[in-house]
């Protein structure tokens, strides 16, 4: 264990491609007061309280310096904050506008309508590997599969993806604590979602001329929800459809990689993919913690701490999902696992949105890498990782294989 407060370290790059070790002591102290005065939370039952009380906030204009944040008028008009920067009643009118065209958690109908567009878009992708012994995960397959597919979803065209890459990039940026204090980030997220707003504006009125069948499309021509409020969900739902599959599918892989027995066994029962990417989301989670900090609006009594009115909150989730009183042999990988209720996707009324169709992605990458890549090999254990430590995968996965079929 390395020396120090065990989430400086987890934040700290050079913990980056192992954070799993620095857990058992952050847990330690369930509901950790930071230097900062905010408060770290790392175990199950506790995550999980504050995941669903409503005295715990997701809108940062509940904090006085972001509040204040006025952009100069060549970045106006600034967006209203997305709906998972936003309490009730707001929220969830918000999410349920949206969710009247993505199919409710239960009843997923545009993600089956979406499987067979899915499996296209993942054998296309796998066919261009022809020829090729060394591939990367991430560059050739991983990135391209998820875009592709919110690209297709939202209603973006093909031809602005790059333009689009570069902000969603500056967006994830301003998610990750190292990079500068909160109301530096915030500043920064806002300028960013001023010109994402923009670019959506114009394309809502093109979708207004000529609607086709896509998100944007059914929401802009329904007219429910206010523009302001559309142009900060399309960003959302491009944001959180782009950054955060690719790392699930690379995790995945380099997870399978390195149990080569799970591998072996997913060929022979692709039926057990369901249950493996499951446990990916418990066991290597693309997101550690969420992007929206938590502010308390009341003092929160929890974990034998009470957290001040004010305070911000962080939820360690990737810790929670490894907590042994929760998860029997939390550190260890298993693809069967039952009872698996992990904080992959959080929680609560912010519960993720996309996971129908993140599911649907991953369960069908995995399962054609896996029957088609011929004898695939880990170039370099651990492999390079981007930055963050929030919204945490590979940089890149290269990997070795005699053929792809
Ligand atoms: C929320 C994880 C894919 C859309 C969340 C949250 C997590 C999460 C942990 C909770 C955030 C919080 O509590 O503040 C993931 C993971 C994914 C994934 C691990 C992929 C493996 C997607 C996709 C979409 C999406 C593909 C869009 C199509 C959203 C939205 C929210 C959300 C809109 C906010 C929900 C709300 O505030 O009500 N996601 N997500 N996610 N996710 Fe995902």
């Amino acid at each position: 264990m390395p020396d120090g407060n065990a989430y400086d370290q987890f934040l700290d790059y050079a913990n980056r491609a192992n954070p799993y070790r620095l857990f058992p002591e952050l847990r330690k102290t369930p509901v950790a007061r930071q230097p900062d005065g905010s408060y770290v939370v790392s175990t199950y039952d506790e995550i999980v309280s504050l995941l669903h009380d409503p005295r715990v906030s997701s809108d940062l204009r509940n904090v006085p310096e972001i509040a204040a944040i006025a952009l100069p008028p060549e970045h106006a008009p600034q967006l209203p904050p997305e709906f998972i920067r936003r309490d009730p009643p707001d929220h969830d009118r918000l999410r349920s506008l949206a969710m009247k065209y993505f199919g409710p958690p239960h009843s997923p109908d545009r993600i089956s309508r979406l499987t067979p567009r899915i499996d296209r878009i993942v054998t296309d992708l796998i066919d261009g590997l022809a020829g090729r012994t060394r591939i990367d995960i991430v560059d050739d397959f991983a990135y391209p599969l998820p875009v592709t597919v919110i690209c297709e979803l939202l209603g973006v065209p093909k031809a602005d993806e790059q333009r689009l890459h570069a902000w969603s990039q500056l967006l994830v940026g301003t998610n990750d604590p190292t990079t500068g204090t909160i109301v530096e980030r915030n500043r920064r997220r806002f300028e960013t979602m001023a010109e994402l707003g923009r670019y959506f504006d114009d394309l809502v009125e093109a979708h207004l001329r000529d609607p086709g069948d896509d998100l944007l499309s059914a929401l802009a021509t329904d007219g429910e929800m206010a523009r302001p409020d559309l142009l900060s969900t399309a960003g959302l739902l491009f944001v959180a459809g782009h950054e955060t599959t690719v790392n699930l599918v690379t995790n995945g892989m380099l997870t399978l990689l390195r149990h080569p027995d799970v591998l072996e066994r997913l060929r022979h029962e692709p039926e057990l993919v369901v249950t493996a990417v499951e446990e990916l989301l418990r066991y290597e989670p693309p997101i550690q913690m969420p992007g929206p900090r938590r502010t308390a609006l009341a003092d929160i009594d929890i974990g034998g701490t009470t957290i001040p009115k004010g305070s911000v909150i962080v939820l360690v989730l990737a810790s929670g999902s490894r907590d042994p009183e929760r998860f029997p042999d939390p550190d260890r990988f298993d693809p069967d696992r039952r009872d698996n209720q992990h904080l992959g996707f959080g929680g609560g009324i912010h519960y993720c949105f996309g996971a129908p169709l993140a599911r649907t992605e991953t369960q069908i990458a995995l399962t054609e890498l896996v029957g088609r890549l011929v004898n695939p090999r880990l170039v370099t254990d651990p492999p390079p990782y981007r930055h963050p430590p929030n919204l945490r995968g590979p940089e890149h996965l290269l990997v070795d294989v005699d053929r792809v079929e």
